[in-house]
């Protein structure tokens, strides 16, 4: 078989996920591997010409293997950019039919969104989608993680042969009114300060009208803030040089930026056009940057909101990485404004609502407890940053200000209870005593609360 491997780790052959192919390579001796470094290499491989040449790739390989490290919910933003000129180069149905697989190694944060990220732009090129396997970052280390690899393979070779794949229908873009922004000239309070961060282009019409109909609706002052107009130097390198001290190896003023300009406003809302699933390659640059933050909540408390162009509604992975990280940073999400609906009156209507949540979530300094998207993610960063709090000294003094060290075995109280009504419930006579009247006994600390103030 022979394979094309997309390594997306901007750190090329120094990729801890490229280890992995590595290692499956060595075993399969009779697949033929490709591998093309273009996380590390994009600015090469983002041009048309060497694009073409990776598509002529893919089309004489049996199998792509998209081999890259979870990155911010979603994929390094250079594998991103990839994908998005990918997809603007290929004609239709050029490499359709073409199976694909993916390899990531990641701490588990989102890896669900990541791949599915890769598998929904996947369908969209025709490929036929065979499940992929996300590792933790030391799985090759142990017998079982290597195992678990050896069975992978020869599960994508069984895939392939027998031809067992996922294939969709590419998502179809559906026309959209053009939206007009109704004018604006009243005066704003300078209470808040909000800031509007977006990537939007000049052909994004809607998008930038969206903008100014949301203004019209808001009562507080905003600030506009064009990603496209920062010269960065370049995508996150994951060379882990801000994990200790908060400072990019890039000298292009990102970190002031974003602390100065972005992190100090009252509320942010994020405005951008639905692009292969996700905000852009723009934007997920903007987002991998904010890795100098490294793993704290610094927004914690901002109320966040979305203006987004596009069919938002079927989108369900990026509804849920949306969600994710407002759960995760502890900000309250006040909502996502679309223009989907096919009335100038009803995009007026979300953007009025998107505005006069946010006045409330910032007048009311609204937060509400994490779900599970939020407290799921913070225990994989807790136990993360708890054993690398040596290197991650800001992240670990965070946590401890925060309370977010809460491990089951401090609650020393709570488990001598239990240990206790465990012991208990062993005596027959007592078990029987207790039979029916657990219910009531297990809410009588509820009802203590119910007579609190
Ligand atoms: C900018 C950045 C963002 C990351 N985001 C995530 C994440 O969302 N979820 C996760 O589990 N790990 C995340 N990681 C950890 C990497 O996925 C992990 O270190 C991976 O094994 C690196 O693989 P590589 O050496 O192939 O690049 C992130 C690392 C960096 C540098």
């Amino acid at each position: 078989m022979k394979v094309l491997v997309l390594n997306g780790s901007p750190k090329g052959k120094y990729s801890v996920t490229l280890q992995s192919v590595l290692y499956i390579k060595k075993h399969f001796k009779d697949d033929e591997f490709e591998i093309l470094n273009i996380g590390q290499q994009i600015r090469k491989y983002e041009q048309k010409g060497e694009c073409d040449k990776v598509i002529e790739k893919i089309k004489k390989s049996d199998l792509v293997l998209f081999s890259y490290p979870v990155y911010t919910f979603i994929a390094p933003s250079q594998l991103h950019r990839f994908v998005e000129v990918l997809k603007e180069r290929l004609d239709h149905n050029e490499i359709a039919g073409k199976f694909m697989t993916q390899l990531t190694t990641s701490k588990h944060f989102y890896d669900v969104t990541a791949h599915k990220y890769i598998e929904d732009n996947s369908h969209d090129m025709g490929l036929g989608v065979i499940k992929g396997l996300s590792a933790d970052m030391d799985d090759l280390l142990s017998p079982e993680g290597r195992t678990d690899l050896m069975n992978f393979w020869k599960y994508v070779k069984f895939s392939v042969k027998n031809n067992c794949f996922d294939s969709r229908e590419a998502t179809k873009t559906y026309e959209r009114i053009i939206y007009k922004a109704p004018s604006c000239d009243s005066k704003k309070s300078e209470e808040y300060d909000t800031v509007i961060v977006t990537n939007c282009e000049d052909r994004d019409e809607n998008l930038k009208n969206m903008i100014e109909g949301f203004k019209k609706y808001y009562p507080y002052k905003t600030r506009e803030i064009n990603i496209l107009d920062f010269k960065f130097a370049g995508g996150c390198l994951g060379c882990f040089n801000c994990a200790s001290d908060g400072k990019c190896i890039y000298k292009d003023g990102f970190d002031s930026f974003l602390r100065e300009k972005i992190q100090s406003a009252d509320a942010i809302i994020y405005a951008a056009s639905i692009k292969d699933h996700s905000l852009g390659a723009s934007f997920k640059r903007y987002d991998d940057r904010q890795f100098c933050n490294g793993h704290r909540a610094v927004t914690m408390g901002m109320p966040a909101g979305y203006i987004l162009s596009g069919d938002y509604s079927k989108e369900s992975n990026l509804k849920t990485i949306v969600e994710g990280r407002c759960e995760v940073g502890h900000n309250f999400l006040t909502g996502v404004a679309t223009d989907e609906i096919q009335t100038k009156e009803g995009i007026s209507e979300n953007l009025n609502k998107l505005a006069k949540t946010t006045s409330y979530a910032l007048e009311n300094k609204l937060v509400m407890p994490q779900n599970f998207l939020g407290v799921g993610g913070t225990k994989i960063f807790r136990d993360l940053i708890y054993l690398m709090r040596g290197l991650m000294k800001e992240d670990h003094r965070f946590y401890k200000k925060h309370g977010i060290y809460d491990f089951p075995q401090k609650k020393i109280g709570t488990r001598l209870k239990i240990d206790l009504l465990g012991m208990l419930m062993s005596i027959p006579a007592v078990k029987k005593n207790a039979k029916g009247k657990m219910n009531e006994a297990m809410i009588k600390p509820y009802k203590k609360a119910l007579l609190k103030d």
